[in-house]
């Protein structure tokens, strides 16, 4: 057989997540999240976006499970929106919350779909950020104690879970450029924050193993980090953002120690009140595979005059900009190559741990539906791209264990509202009507194959 095939039991699904997705906000009790009263803000979110009906999952869900089914999923990665389940973060359990993920659940099991679950997507419950949020330990309390709920109402069918999702978003764009919620323009802040996430990772870590609920993993949006040359000042920028984006999260994964350069850093905003004796052990819990959400590379340069970055805490001097080439609607500069480097590299630096990508995915600005259709011929470039790129990191050993596809859907992308679309499927926000793209089509090929043509 010609083309490229990838090992036999390679997962393949798509991802989403609930504030995302789901609306009916105000159903069944949920209580408010960050992202709620974030995007109330004027000008916080595009056009004044929110995610009240976005795509009606909530109501919609079985029919988007046989959506799923008519693209042959093997997995689907959704995210479980902890103010569902506890509406004030903390206390008593909402059982309506509770029920949507069980319908959910039971729809996806009845059509041979894996569920895997992510236990924060970022809709932080409202009054927990009204105490501090991830900035304050409680919060790393709270989720655990959350985990413990979610894990042993699903653990007899969801035998995959994922605790935090980009834990460098949630912190560093929530709290040190303040362009997610809670919009906390305070790096010191940022740097606690990172801190708590992986503390509740390994809280929550230890509660799903308790319930006996399956695998544990947690999904990093780690990157390949470029420098603009190999003087020494440009090399030098590359590892501290190479710090930032990957080293403060993996080491105390998976060593349970942060690096010394990092410590260092954090201490330029804030002393490490935050971190007691004891947390590495926590945080350090086995991991039964590491999530991966990759889209592109980042290229850093030193450059006296830059003004760096907000989201990147100390990059002052430092200029982000990627070298000319194909970029998608987000400004992304295209380039699978990051992906095979990133992950060869992951393949070296923690010898035999098994990866899976949690996410990879292109926004770009597709045309319209015409005839029932939607080309996305970009799209498929994309993706056919990365998971060439998969594909030869595999064959240079990395325990690659599957392919989530960001996203199933076209959905409400944060703070630039429903202006980017991610889908293999369109959606019309005006009818909620569903149209599987060229790229949904291309996917189920992909799927039956196990591979590329
Ligand atoms: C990462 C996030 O996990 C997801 O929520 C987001 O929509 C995609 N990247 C695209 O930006």
């Amino acid at each position: 057989m010609s083309g490229l095939r990838f090992p036999d039991g390679f997962v393949w699904g798509a991802a989403t997540a609930s504030y995302q997705i789901e609306g009916s906000t105000g159903e069944d009790g949920r209580g408010p999240s960050i992202w709620d009263t974030f995007a109330a803000v004027p000008d916080a979110v595009t056009d004044g976006h929110t995610g009240e009906v976005a795509c009606e999952h909530y109501l919609r869900y079985a029919d988007d499970v046989a959506l799923m089914s008519s693209l042959g999923l093997s997995a689907y990665r959704f995210s479980i929106a902890w103010p569902r389940i506890q509406p004030s973060g903390s206390g008593p359990v909402n059982s309506r919350g509770l029920d949507f993920y069980d319908r959910l659940i039971d729809e996806l099991c009845a059509a041979g779909i894996s569920p895997m679950a992510t236990l924060y997507h970022w809709d932080l419950p409202q009054a927990l950020q009204n105490r501090g949020g991830w900035a304050a330990r409680e919060t790393a309390e709270r989720f655990a104690e959350y985990a413990a709920v979610v894990a042993a109402k699903f653990g007899d069918r969801v035998r995959s879970w994922f605790t935090i999702n980009e834990p460098w978003c949630a912190a560093f764009l929530g709290y040190a450029s303040g362009d997610h919620a809670p919009g906390i323009t305070a790096p010191a802040q940022a740097f606690a924050a990172a801190h708590h996430l992986l503390l509740g990772h390994g809280l929550a870590a230890q509660a799903i193993r308790a319930a006996g609920a399956g695998e544990v993993s947690i999904a990093l949006n780690c990157t390949s980090v470029r420098p603009g040359s190999d003087n020494d000042e440009d090399i030098a920028a590359v590892e501290q953002i190479d710090g930032l984006s990957n080293r403060i999260w993996l080491e105390p994964l998976l060593r349970g120690e942060y690096p010394d350069d990092m410590l260092t850093l954090a201490e330029r905003f804030t002393p490490l009140w935050y971190v007691k004796s004891g947390d590495g052990a926590i945080i350090k819990q086995p991991l039964d595979v590491l999530g991966i959400n990759y889209y592109t590379p980042t290229w850093v340069r030193a450059r006296r005059n830059a003004q760096g970055s907000p989201a990147h805490p100390g990059s002052e001097g430092m200029d982000f900009t990627a070298p000319n080439g194909p970029v998608t609607e987000m400004g992304w500069r295209v380039d699978p190559t990051g992906l095979t480097d990133l992950l060869v590299r992951l393949h070296k630096d923690y010898e035999g741990l098994p990866v899976m990508i949690t996410e990879n995915g292109a926004a770009y600005a597709d045309s319209a539906v015409v005839d029932g259709q939607v080309q996305d011929v970009d799209r498929v470039a994309y993706l056919d791209g990365h998971l060439r790129a998969a594909h030869a990191a595999i064959s240079a050993g990395v325990d690659l264990r599957g392919y989530l596809a960001w996203s199933l859907m076209d959905n409400f992308e944060w703070a630039f509202g429903y202006t980017r679309r991610f889908g293999l499927v369109h959606v019309d926000y005006a009818t909620q009507r569903r149209t599987p793209k060229a790229s949904a089509d291309w996917y189920r090929k992909v799927i039956t194959r196990n591979g590329l043509a």
